[in-house]
Formats: structure tokens, C-alpha cells, sequence
């Protein structure tokens, strides 16, 4: 089946999707992104993904050029036309295509931005293997620019995070700045020691996730304790447990840190319990 993609203001089977070469997007990576998953055809967080939608596009100057009535609706929409039960939408917003190439920012009264959703189909999302088995992760050097708490589609360096991961036999890469882990090429970081849950404190330095904030939320309703400060890879090594989170992953268990197993290399206590809390809370209140 043809996906049906939404491109400035129309639905179009992906095919016939077009955007200028001379988007700022293409050019620049001048644009800022959202991933929302769908879980029984429903949207997750939807609420949440908007909010930091406006936030990435004022912090890079750039209007929203959709309301957020509208957004839902494109997201429902395309959900609705490609008969989306689990997966996500990816949605990305772009400061337009001048005329011509040039660094500094066209005016955004003669230039459109652009403006793009599509659907990605997964089935079985939920009921992931992985979640199961737990997964691997490599350290490497964070060497991303400074605000990487907005959402740009700046991509390149966690492409070739998850690339060395692959390399190394791991399924994905934390990054390590000035000695404490960061985040995951594209989730938080999180380890757990006793039935404490540590994560790095929300800064320039990581994305705030969506799917962090809830699970944050949900871990201390089931009064487990939640510290947000730095951790090291040593410490990650010798900690009871590890995880990430992501719209895309939900709560996933991380079993082997740069060749160390932690614990019997399966998935620990917390991680599961909090994918199936996220999950579940996450069922009842998508939208
Ligand atoms: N990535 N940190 C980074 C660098 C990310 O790219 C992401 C999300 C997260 C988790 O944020 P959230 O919980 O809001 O998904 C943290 C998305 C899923 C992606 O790029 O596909």
C-alpha cells in the first residue's frame, strides 16, 4: 500500500511528495522534528510533542506555522488513511525555501515554511523482542553542538553514533561529555542502583524527553525514588540496572555497557515494570 504523506497543507500518496532544493531543511538542517507513537491507533503524549514543538521553533526564531488543532488533526488523519495501530508519525517543520541559497534567515513573510508528516508502520512496537532480551550499548565522545534540548534535525553525529554502535556488535551508543553520560543517540540515559532510578538532571546538554517526563512521573507514583544528577560509565557499569526511553522504544532494558554485563546480562526488575506502567498509562490516556 502507497503511504499517504502530508506535505504544506496536502495529502499525497508519498510518491508525489515534493519539497524544493532549496529548502533550509535540505540545505541547513534548518528544521526542527517530532516523533509520536501510536499505540492502538491512538497518539501518545500528543500534548507533549506540541509543547516542545513550540518551544524548539521559538528558541530558533521560527513561527509555528500550524495551530495545535490543526496538528491533531493531521496526525489523526494520516493515522486514520494508512491504518496505523502501532508505529509513529514523524512530523518536521522547516524555515521554507528561498530563492536561492544564503545563510542568513528569510523573511518569513515572503517564505512559506515547509511543513511535513508522515507515518511509519510498526507492528509488534509494543511487544518489542528487544524488550525482553535488553539491549546493548557502547560510550562514546558527545561532540554535538550546545543545544541539543532543541529538536533539530541536526542528525548526522547520532547517525554515526548508532553506526559505531553497530560496528562494535552493540544496538546503540551513549554519549559521554567532559566524563558523565549525556543521553543515547536518540533516547535518555537512565541507571538504577537499589530502587533508585538516576538520569541527568533536563539542561542544554540533553533533549527533554517526553517519554522522561512521564516516566519520571509514573516511577515516583510507584514510590520509587528518582534522582536527576550526572552519572559516569564506570558508575553505569557497576549499576544494579540501565534503560532508555524514546517516543520510539518507550522503556527499553540496556544489559551490557561498552562489553560489561550488568548483573546476569538479562533485563533487571525496574525497567520492566516501568515499560509495562508507561505502556499501560500511556493506552489510557492516548488520544
Ligand atoms: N528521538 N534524546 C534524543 C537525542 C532523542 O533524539 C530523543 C528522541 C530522546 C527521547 O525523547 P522522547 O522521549 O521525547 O522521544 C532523547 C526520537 C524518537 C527520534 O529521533 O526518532
Amino acid at each position: 500500500m502507497t503511504r499517504t504523506v502530508y506535505v504544506n497543507g496536502d495529502y499525497l500518496p508519498e510518491t508525489d511528495a515534493k519539497v524544493s532544493i532549496f529548502d533550509r531543511g535540505f540545505l541547513m538542517a534548518d528544521g526542527v522534528y517530532e516523533v509520536t507513537s501510536v499505540l492502538g491507533g491512538k497518539l501518545v503524549d500528543f500534548d507533549g510533542h506540541a509543547v516542545r514543538l513550540e518551544r524548539s521553533l521559538a528558541e530558533l526564531d521560527m513561527p509555528n506555522p500550524i495551530s495545535k488543532a490543526d496538528l491533531l488533526e493531521v496526525h489523526r488523519e494520516l493515522v486514520r488513511v494508512n491504518g496505523i495501530d502501532e508505529g509513529m508519525v514523524y512530523l518536521q517543520i522547516t524555515r521554507g525555501a528561498p530563492d536561492d541559497r544564503d545563510f542568513a534567515f528569510p523573511d518569513p513573510e515572503t517564505t512559506p515554511q515547509t511543513i511535513v508528516l508522515f507515518t511509519q508502520n510498526k507492528p509488534g512496537l509494543a511487544a518489542s523482542p528487544m524488550a525482553q532480551k535488553g539491549m546493548k550499548v557502547i560510550s562514546i565522545e558527545d561532540i554535538r553542538w550546545g543545544r541539543r534540548d532543541i529538536k533539530t534535525v541536526q542528525l548526522l553525529y547520532p547517525s554515526m553514533g548508532k553506526m559505531m554502535a553497530k560496528k562494535a556488535g552493540a544496538d546503540d551508543a551513549w554519549m559521554v561529555q567532559d566524563g558523565f553520560v549525556t543521553e543515547g543517540t536518540s533516547n535518555n540515559a537512565y541507571i538504577v542502583k537499589g530502587n533508585k532510578i538516576i538520569t541527568r538532571e533536563k539542561s542544554n546538554d540533553i533533549l527533554h524527553g517526553i517519554t522522561r517526563a512521564a516516566v519520571l512521573r509514573f516511577a515516583q507514583e510507584a514510590q520509587m525514588e528518582v534522582e536527576e544528577r550526572n552519572f559516569t560509565i564506570e558508575e553505569a557499569r557497576t549499576a544494579d540496572e540501565a534503560f532508555i526511553t524514546s517516543a520510539s522504544t518507550f522503556v527499553m532494558p540496556v544489559v551490557e555497557i561498552d562489553g560489561t554485563q550488568l548483573g546476569d546480562g538479562t533485563p533487571g526488575r525496574v525497567a520492566p515494570r516501568l515499560r509495562e506502567i508507561y505502556l499501560d498509562e500511556s493506552m489510557k490516556a492516548a488520544i
